[in-house]
């Protein structure tokens, strides 16, 4: 590329050239322009690159950490052994009892069974720690006449009605005075309460102290 030929070029009209001379002038401007930009166009490119590398291990790694990107994930399902369901219904079967006694019996038992006057504790007491079948029969059937309670005579003067409750509050209830205040007998099922009932079909009004003690000899062999 001389300078006279550059002159030639400048000089010289679309008319003055041939096809060839147009071509050889295209191809010339063509070179002269394109060089500046040649890196000019490759940095962007790097960069969208390592952008676009940057979304992937980010979007890799929210995946990893929010599980398939749910911000808040369920809780694992934890699945509940026979153990502690029946621990949990237990609970609350104690907390309905605790209910039930403090607005059917707590009046004359005490809320602390410990009773008061006339009305004989439930605490460390035979009748309600012993064989479940005495407390449950006294809740459906009521209790009347004397009875000795912990070497103390109750009875004489007071008695006890039939309760009127469902097999499950009956359950519930006796449940809770065996187990409540350091009392540390079994609990009653519903089942019991209905077998319980059967037993307790033919009683007529209230048990007598002695007809249960008769039932029940072996919970009171010591008195
Ligand atoms: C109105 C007062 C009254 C209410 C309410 C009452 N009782 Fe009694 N309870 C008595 C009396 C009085 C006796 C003694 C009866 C007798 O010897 O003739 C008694 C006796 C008992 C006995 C046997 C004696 C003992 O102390 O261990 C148990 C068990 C008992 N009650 C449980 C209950 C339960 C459970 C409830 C509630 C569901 C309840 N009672 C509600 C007055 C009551």
């Amino acid at each position: 590329m001389s300078t006279s030929k550059k002159k030639d070029v400048k000089k010289a009209t679309c008319l003055d050239m041939n096809d060839t001379d147009l071509v050889e002038v295209h191809a010339k401007l063509g070179r002269e322009k394109h060089p500046p930009t040649k890196h000019f166009i490759q940095a962007p490119l790097v960069f969208v690159f390592l952008f676009g590398c940057l979304i992937f291990f980010c979007a890799i790694q929210l995946a990893h950490s929010t599980n398939n990107f749910q911000v808040h994930p369920p809780l694992p399902l934890v699945e509940m052994t026979m153990e502690e369901k029946k621990e949990k219904n237990l609970k609350r079967k104690l907390a309905r009892g605790k209910k039930l006694f403090n607005s059917r019996c707590a009046a004359c038992h005490k809320p602390d069974g410990l009773g008061e006057g006339l009305f004989p504790p439930l605490v460390s007491s035979n009748w309600v720690t012993t064989d479940p079948g005495i407390i449950t029969k006294i809740v459906l059937k009521g209790l009347k006449g004397e009875i000795d309670v912990l070497g103390k005579k109750y009875g004489t003067n007071v008695n006890m009605a039939a309760q009127g409750l469902s097999n499950r509050e009956t359950a519930d209830v006796v449940t809770y005075a065996r187990m409540a205040w350091g009392n540390d007998a079994s609990e009653v099922t519903e089942s019991q309460v209905e077998i319980y009932k059967d037993e307790a079909s033919t009683q007529e009004g209230q048990w007598t102290g002695d007809q249960l003690k008769d039932i029940y000899k072996d919970s009171f062999k010591g008195d």
